[in-house]
């Protein structure tokens, strides 16, 4: 981005809790980054019930115009709903937001070890996510089609190689089942071995160590060795599960961030849901909000700085030994807006 002109950002409270933790991201965001333009947009269940879209065209518009988009949470119905599609799957797939970035590292009194600290990288427009399900055989089958194309692999590689050089970061674990599905995950792995290949044999010759591992043995290590992941590729779903899983190290869902990130647009977007069982109650964790809202800052907008000290005021938030006592959204945004 361009740091002179001031940088944008689409607020899309959502559902649930999305429209207690979003505002609290935002007034974190504005303090840390006085001239952030802030537009707002709607997008949910909500909106479905209201408008019969769960993503009106103005609200992808307005995304797409600003660079950058910051969503809460979507309610989803259990059953099928006529038209309805999730709105974070439809945001994904119409801004082509082909990266799911999600970091996990250690906070203070909340993780429950001192030394994880890795980065999911998650394809995010493809694999089981196309949605293409079916009935065969007289409603007897019902088959989902999984697509691995050449062309996500290949760039979902090339984000990764483009955040381990912006990051440091060495080593890359490709986690797939290729034993199982050579067409596809093959063709996945094969291409971002590829890449990585084609990376080290560059001018610049960075040193990366690139291993791979079966879905089945990486979640086992997820559990066992989680401090042993430096950054992990995977195909959607895979990336899915595991992701949850490895929150898990980070403090759980509470303070899981993303980045939905494709080529000139991003949307943040805390990992967790909607929680239905507490919205409106004031008691929603804010934190995964504010760091995504953190992921903005370094990915999107170049403020590295600024995602640092965000980053720093949730770490000594959370370090102040009041913390567990005072988990009502409005007591843990204060404290990180004193902190910033
Ligand atoms: C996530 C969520 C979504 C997904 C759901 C809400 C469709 O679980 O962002 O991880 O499966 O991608
Ligand atoms: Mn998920």
């Amino acid at each position: 981005m361009n740091r002179v002109t001031a940088p944008r950002l689409c607020v899309i409270p959502g559902d649930g809790i999305g429209q207690e933790v979003i505002p609290a991201a935002v007034a974190v965001l504005t303090a840390v980054i006085p001239h952030l333009q802030i537009v707002t947009a709607e997008a949910g269940w909500g909106t479905f019930e209201k408008c019969g879209v769960s993503v009106p065209d103005e609200t992808l518009a307005a995304i797409r115009d600003c660079g950058a988009g910051l969503f809460g949470a979507v309610s989803s119905p259990s059953r099928k709903v006529a038209g309805y599609r999730s709105a974070i799957l439809t945001m994904r797939q119409e801004l082509d937001l082909y990266a799911n970035i999600r970091p996990v590292q250690n906070w203070p009194r909340v993780s429950p070890r001192p030394d994880v600290d890795m980065i999911i990288v998650r394809e995010n427009t493809e694999g089981l996510y196309v949605g293409r399900e079916r009935w065969e055989d007289e409603g007897e089958t019902a088959v989902a089609e999984r697509h691995i194309t050449r062309r996500a692999s290949r760039r979902i590689a090339q984000k990764a190689l483009e955040l381990m050089q912006r990051q440091g970061r060495g080593k890359l674990t490709i986690v797939h089942k290729a034993n199982v599905l050579p067409l596809t995950d093959g063709l996945f792995r094969d291409t971002v071995q590829e890449v990585f290949n084609g990376a080290r044999m560059s001018a610049d010759r960075r040193g990366f160590l690139v291993e791979e591992l079966l879905v089945d043995v990486a979640a086992l290590k997820m559990v066992a060795a989680p401090e042993t992941f430096d950054v992990i590729i995977t195909t959607n779903l895979f990336g899915d599960i595991l992701s949850d899983a490895a929150a898990h190290w980070g403090g759980g869902l509470g303070l899981a961030a993303s980045l939905n990130w494709g080529d000139g647009v991003a949307l943040a977007e805390p990992v967790h849901g909607s929680a239905p069982d507490i919205a409106g109650k004031g008691i929603a964790n804010p934190i995964a909000a504010i760091l995504s809202g953190a992921l903005l800052a370094r990915y999107v907008w170049g403020l590295e700085e600024v995602a640092g000290q965000v980053e720093t005021a949730v770490t000594h938030t959370l370090a102040h030994e009041s913390y567990p006592t005072f988990i009502t959204t409005k007591a843990i945004t204060q404290a990180i807006l004193t902190n910033v």
